[in-house]
């Protein structure tokens, strides 16, 4: 069984590049849920999901690079959904999937289990299922995460973050 440790070494060695990358420096300035930025929420879902993929014994059929790149990049969608934006956010939920894996492709090499995985991890807001287990994961992992971070007593407390 992994521990917290193996699960975060994993997470940054197979993540080094998404992790490193310019871009996430917006994601540091973004609130996702109540006082946790987009960047930790995708570290807490990639943690997540490599933690269930291990507790449920699916390592034989789960690829976990893929799992941990979809995880990191499931919210690569680089605007902060908070900012009213002329109503542009409002339908949030349902498009920044499309939005994460358009930015991620540009950005890096991503296979078709990564694709998929983060072009449908709101399921089942948005109608399509995912097509590969990672998928699930990465889904099932930001919900509990979400739901921690949103019920979260510290959400009261949220320092001003950098511009
Ligand atoms: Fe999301
Ligand atoms: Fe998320």
């Amino acid at each position: 069984m992994l521990t917290r440790d193996d699960i975060r070494l994993l997470v940054q060695r197979h993540g080094a590049d998404i992790l490193a990358h310019d871009h996430m420096r917006i994601e540091m300035r973004s609130y996702q849920h109540g006082s946790v930025t987009t960047f930790a929420h995708s570290i807490r879902v990639a943690c997540l999901a490599v933690w269930l993929a291990d507790r449920l014994h699916l390592w034989r059929r789960v690829d976990l690079p893929s799992l941990i790149r979809a995880a990191l990049l499931h919210d690569y969608f680089l605007y902060d959904w908070h900012d009213d934006d002329n109503g542009a956010h409002r339908l949030h939920g349902f498009t920044h999937g499309h939005t994460a894996l358009v930015n991620a492709l540009r950005d890096f090499r991503l296979n078709r289990i990564e694709r998929d995985s983060i072009a449908r991890h709101m399921f089942p807001l948005t109608p399509v299922p995912p097509r590969y287990l990672e998928g699930y994961l990465v889904s099932a992992a930001d919900k509990i995460s979400a739901t921690r971070e949103t019920l979260s007593m510290s959400r009261f407390n949220k320092p001003e973050l950098p511009r």
